[in-house]
Parts: structure tokens; C-alpha cells; sequence
């Protein structure tokens, strides 16, 4: 596996071999979600590239990006064990060479869900994922369905900008116990960890919105919102302290 530093060399290097490219953006602290987006791209394309990229532009709170989990070399061992040819891992000197003057706005559904609580967090998300599209140029990129409503932006996104690119969504990989992988996980202390997993367990039940958000605070949590929509159950709240983790999850319902 090849690891790429600098945006520049790797747009110099880019390959015009006509091989095809997938993609897997992510920001590292990998669980096993990611590597069935790797899997997925190896089994799909004849090349596939990874990122590692910690984009500060979406994070809303900086203690949140503070605590965001680094797990560098665990990751790199990662792709390089699943077949990532090419793995990048830019600066954000090389990323926002125009200081984040340029952004990427949706401003109806971004404005929803987790961008009524997360101010300017898909624009920071939408903008990244452009950037780094128009960086690698692959034919497939691959996004978790855990982050449901960063899937259909990115995928109206590249639409809307007549991107040459397939948005490849791929489904969540789940504990045990039913609780969505993230890698936000890795902070959740004993206690939280093991109330976790009620999340998954009400938003599949028959509960309606308003019963599940009043469970969820009896349980201590401090819910976001819990909403049904195109038939689709959409849920995220925060749990523990220090550091405080915002979870979120999402199922399909029958309409
Ligand atoms: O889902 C993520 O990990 C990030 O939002 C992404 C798509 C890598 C952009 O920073």
C-alpha cells in the first residue's frame, strides 16, 4: 500500500491507467463499518484508495473534535491487511488552501435532523467530500448508511453537480447488542456503553417518536431529536461525561 501525504503528488501520480477507482473517505479511528466499505470497493474496482482526514470544517464543537479518536497506525495496518492500494492522508494546509472561503451548501435538508443541532456541519461534511472526490477522481465512493442523511446529501450533491461518480451506500454494521459501530464508541465510558445499546432497541420498536425520546431521557440520555420520515426512523443524542458522545442511528420503517 502505497501512503500519500501531499494532495499535490498524488494529483501529480494520479494514474490514467484506466483501471477502475474506488473510494473510501473517512476519518480514521477505523471499526469494522469501515472495513466493510473497504471490502466492498476491493471487491467492486480494480483499485481502491482510502483517506484519512480529521476535516475540522464539520465539527460544530471543539471539544468534540478534540476527543475524536486516533488510532494512525491501527488504521494503516487496517487498509493495508484489506487491499487499499493507495492510502491519503492530507493536511489541512493542502485541504483548504482558501481558508474554507469556498463551501458546499445545501440549504434545506442540511438544515434538518442533525444540521438543526450541528450548526454548519454539512456544509463542513459536503464541501470535504467534493474536495476530496475532485482529488481522487474515482468511479464508485463508499459511505455508511449509520450516517443516513450525510449519505442523501453527498448523493444529491454529486447529482446536482453532475459528478461523474457512483455513491455507493453500504449498510450498518451493528455490536452484538445492536449498537450502530462508530467510532465515537471507543469514548463512551462502562456505563454509557452498556445503555448504548437502547437506541437500536426502541428505534425498532413500535414506539412512536415522542415515546421513544421520552425513554430515552428516562434512560439519561439527551436526545437530539427522534424523527420518522420517508420512511426512514432517524435518531441521535448524547451520552456520558466527559467526554460527552452523540451517537446517532437510523433504521427503515414500513410506511
Ligand atoms: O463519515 C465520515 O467519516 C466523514 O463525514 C467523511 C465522509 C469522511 C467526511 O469527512
Amino acid at each position: 500500500m502505497k501512503i500519500c501525504t501531499s494532495v499535490t503528488d498524488f494529483v501529480k501520480s494520479r494514474e490514467e491507467s484506466g483501471k477502475s477507482v474506488g473510494f473510501v473517505p473517512t476519518m480514521g479511528a477505523l471499526h469494522a463499518g469501515h472495513e466493510s466499505l473497504v471490502r466492498k470497493s476491493v471487491e467492486e474496482n480494480e483499485t481502491t484508495v482510502a483517506s484519512i482526514y480529521v476535516n475540522p470544517t464539520q465539527f460544530d464543537n471543539q471539544n468534540d473534535l478534540a476527543a475524536y479518536p486516533e488510532t494512525l497506525e491501527q488504521d494503516q495496518r487496517i487498509f493495508e491487511s484489506l487491499g487499499v492500494d493507495l492510502l491519503l492522508i492530507p493536511t489541512f494546509e493542502q485541504m483548504y488552501p482558501d481558508g474554507f472561503r469556498y463551501q458546499v451548501l445545501e440549504t434545506e435538508f442540511a438544515r434538518n435532523l442533525c444540521g438543526a443541532h450541528r450548526d454548519g456541519h454539512f456544509t463542513g461534511v459536503l464541501t470535504i467530500v467534493m474536495k476530496l472526490l475532485n482529488i481522487v477522481r474515482p468511479n464508485r465512493a463508499y459511505f455508511g448508511e449509520k450516517d443516513y442523511q450525510q449519505y442523501l446529501l453527498i448523493r444529491d450533491m454529486v447529482d446536482t453537480f453532475f459528478m461523474d461518480v457512483e455513491i455507493v451506500p453500504c449498510s450498518i454494521v451493528r455490536e452484538s447488542d445492536g449498537l450502530a459501530l462508530s467510532s465515537r464508541n471507543l469514548n463512551l465510558d462502562p456505563c454509557a456503553r452498556k445503555t448504548a445499546p437502547i437506541i437500536h432497541e426502541l428505534i425498532n420498536s413500535s414506539a412512536t417518536d415522542r415515546e421513544i425520546s421520552d425513554r430515552l431521557a428516562e434512560a439519561g440520555f439527551d436526545v437530539d431529536y427522534v424523527e420518522t420520515r420517508d420512511g426512514r426512523r432517524f435518531v441521535a443524542a448524547k451520552v456520558g461525561e466527559n467526554p460527552v458522545v452523540r451517537l446517532i442511528d437510523n433504521v427503515a420503517v414500513a410506511s
